[in-house]
């Protein structure tokens, strides 16, 4: 089973995905945790300079590619053989953040984003999708220090949210949306229950 997390920032994924990881553990179910882009010596590589606040005059299809390039790599050297041996991986971001970021924020469109990553997964699509379900407020940055993609205008994260949505109206089967609780404790079992319901989890 592969099962990824998306949503926009500060959505309160990375909670999420930590409380999701002390439940398995919890009931002895073992996985493989991993997060996009990185996750391998050479994705960690293309994330820093994807994410570095240097790389001002970067072109969007530039960004497109590396992310893509990145996933690439993270597929065959860990999603693909991981499936083979029947592990459950779960994944923060993949493809849908692609599509939603550099697809619809940077607008280069969905069905361009999607041609290019064609080749980056080779037919490795996600079982289920968990999309925290929260619109983007202007205050999410708080005091963190902006990577090259946080430091983006409010209406560029307008548009990822508007993508995500459109995304999940094209596949709504893959797809479990949250809208997170104020409790995270109450929404990480709902997404456990969810997860439960699909067969991705016991
Ligand atoms: P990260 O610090 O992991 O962010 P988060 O905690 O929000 O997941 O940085 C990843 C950033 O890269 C995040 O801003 C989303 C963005 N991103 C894309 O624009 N396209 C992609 O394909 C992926 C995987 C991430």
């Amino acid at each position: 089973m592969f099962v990824t997390f998306e949503g926009s920032e500060g959505v309160g994924k990375s909670t999420q995905l930590r409380l999701l990881k002390e439940y398995l553990e919890k009931t002895g179910q073992d996985a493989l945790y991993i997060r996009e882009p990185g996750s391998t010596d050479i994705s960690e590589q293309i994330r820093e300079v994807i994410l570095d606040k240097k790389n001002k005059t970067m072109s969007s299809m530039t960004e497109a590619l590396l992310y893509a390039a990145s996933r690439a790599q993270l597929v065959r050297e860990v999603i693909k053989p991981a499936l083979e041996n029947g592990k459950l991986i779960i994944c923060d971001r993949y493809l849908d953040s692609s599509v939603a970021y550099q697809g619809y924020g940077r607008m280069l469109g969905a069905d361009t984003v999607k041609r290019i990553n064609a080749f980056a997964i080779d037919g490795c699509m996600p079982d289920v999708t968990v999309f925290l379900d929260l619109a983007p407020k202007s205050n999410w940055r708080g005091d963190r220090k902006a990577d090259r993609i946080e430091e983006q205008p409010d209406d560029f994260f307008e548009r990822v949210y508007e993508g995500y949505l459109a995304e999940i109206a094209l596949s709504p089967s893959r797809f479990v949306c949250i809208k997170p609780d104020f409790d995270k404790y109450a929404t990480s079992k709902h997404i456990i229950e969810e997860l439960k319901n699909r067969g991705a989890i016991k």
